[in-house]
């Protein structure tokens, strides 16, 4: 595969409304029209380059989702307030009350919780299923599947989707392959080998700053002109939209997002390697023990690594929790959710980011208690982050003393 998803990012060139190597930031809520049969016509969709209010549309956020669309490779994009405000209204735009949807069980725990708890209220159900497996996917698909939903790789297990395989399944059966590819930008682009819409929480990566939230939907013009409809589409009725100014502001950041990948690929690696050789369970998907870490590398464009996010299985709640604290008080990173942060952010999912999942459906999908899971940061000394964790895990008999 040939696709460059960082040369589309380099290659955007703006020349601002004064000539600014940054676009100008719309800094207004609503747009003036010279005529009025204009406006009637921006409201109808007819009205293409018109600006009628920045619920529906904005320049600054059509410069970032235009920039997504490059990075992605598809048709165009609509960037969102948040990650749920990309996905709600993607999942509720195609499917109606009756209709069905085949999602990963292993997806975010608000993802998961929106899925099973919520969306069965507009009486749209889900089938949650293994999705490594694809004969226990395409059995759970009924005549009423509009969607089958997945995550590159999955949080937090870091599960990985085939994504050619699941889009040659949703092309046999009709459906719309949506997959949040948060944990992987740049190392795999989901439309390019088949999926239909592409989400991100912008939030992670992207934005790489942990300041603020927000969300894309990348697909073809024609699902983003559905989202924007003012009479029935979900992005503009449900209101999740990006603010102006964060949208430039994360526009600036999505232009390191390379060099970031690599760098947290590759600390996330080093450390994945030693832990493993130190006795740790370890999973990242870099590791040939990663039971799907041949499928990683056939679907990877190559330059960004397996991502920088990694598990570690100490044992139990209490030791996942002391090594947290410990590591946070020597500086090592934040015990904190999210991802893709300059520093380390670590946290235990099963009682954090999934605690939406319930306990037993967490030990079924291999989510124990003593899981870590960490966002490793950009640290430029990646040794000496090892050596002072190492440090930590046998202050705390997680390692022994010789073994390490
Ligand atoms: C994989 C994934 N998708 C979506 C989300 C939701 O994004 P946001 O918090 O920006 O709404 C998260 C948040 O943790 C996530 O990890």
């Amino acid at each position: 595969m040939d696709f460059k998803p960082a040369n589309n990012i380099q290659d955007l060139q703006y020349f601002g409304e004064f000539g600014g190597v940054n676009p100008s930031i719309s800094d207004s809520s609503t747009y003036t029209f010279l005529s009025a049969k204009t406006m009637f016509d921006t409201f109808e969709g007819n009205a293409d380059g018109c600006y009628l209010y920045s619920r529906h549309s904005s320049p600054s956020n059509l410069y970032l989702g235009e920039a997504l669309a490059a990075m992605e490779g598809t048709e165009t994009a609509t960037v969102t307030a948040s990650g749920m405000g990309a996905i709600t209204p993607v999942l509720l735009q195609l499917c109606e009350a009756g209709e069905h949807i085949v999602s990963s069980r292993t997806i975010y725990g608000g993802t998961y919780a929106f899925l099973k708890n919520f969306a069965p209220r507009l009486g749209i159900e889900t089938s949650f299923v293994d999705i490594t497996k694809l004969d226990i996917v395409e059995a759970a698909i009924t005549p009423k599947t509009k969607v089958l939903y997945c995550e590159t790789v999955s949080n937090p297990l870091l599960e990985i989707a085939d994504i050619k395989q699941l889009a040659a399944l949703a092309k046999k059966h009709n459906l719309k392959l949506v997959v949040d590819n948060t944990f992987s930008p740049l190392s795999i682009s989901p439309a390019k080998l088949g999926a239909d819409v592409v989400i991100h929480s912008l939030t992670k990566f992207i934005n790489g700053s942990s300041d603020t939230v927000g969300g894309v939907v990348c697909g073809t013009q024609e699902l983003i002109d559905q989202l924007r409809n003012v009479n029935d589409g979900a992005a503009m009725l449900l209101g999740s939209t990006m603010d102006s100014l964060r949208s430039a502001s994360v526009l600036k950041n999505l232009r390191t997002l390379h060099i970031r990948m690599q760098q947290h690929s590759h600390n996330a690696n080093y450390l994945a390697e030693k832990f493993e050789k130190d006795g740790i369970k370890t999973v990242y998907p870099g590791l040939a023990s990663h039971p799907s870490h041949d499928l990683f590398k056939s679907m990877m464009n190559t330059m960004y690594g397996f991502g920088g996010m990694l598990t570690i299985d100490v044992g139990s709640p209490e030791k996942a929790n002391a090594l947290m604290e410990l590591m946070q008080e020597r500086n090592l990173g934040y015990l904190a959710v999210s991802l893709g942060f300059y520093k380390t952010l670590f946290s235990a999912p099963g009682s954090s980011t999934s605690s939406e999942i319930p306990e037993e459906e967490q030990i079924e999908m291999g989510l124990s208690d003593g899981l870590i899971r960490f966002s490793i940061g950009l640290d430029a000394d990646i040794e000496r982050t090892y050596n002072m964790m190492k440090d930590c895990m046998i202050e705390l008999n997680i390692l022994e003393p010789e073994l390490a």
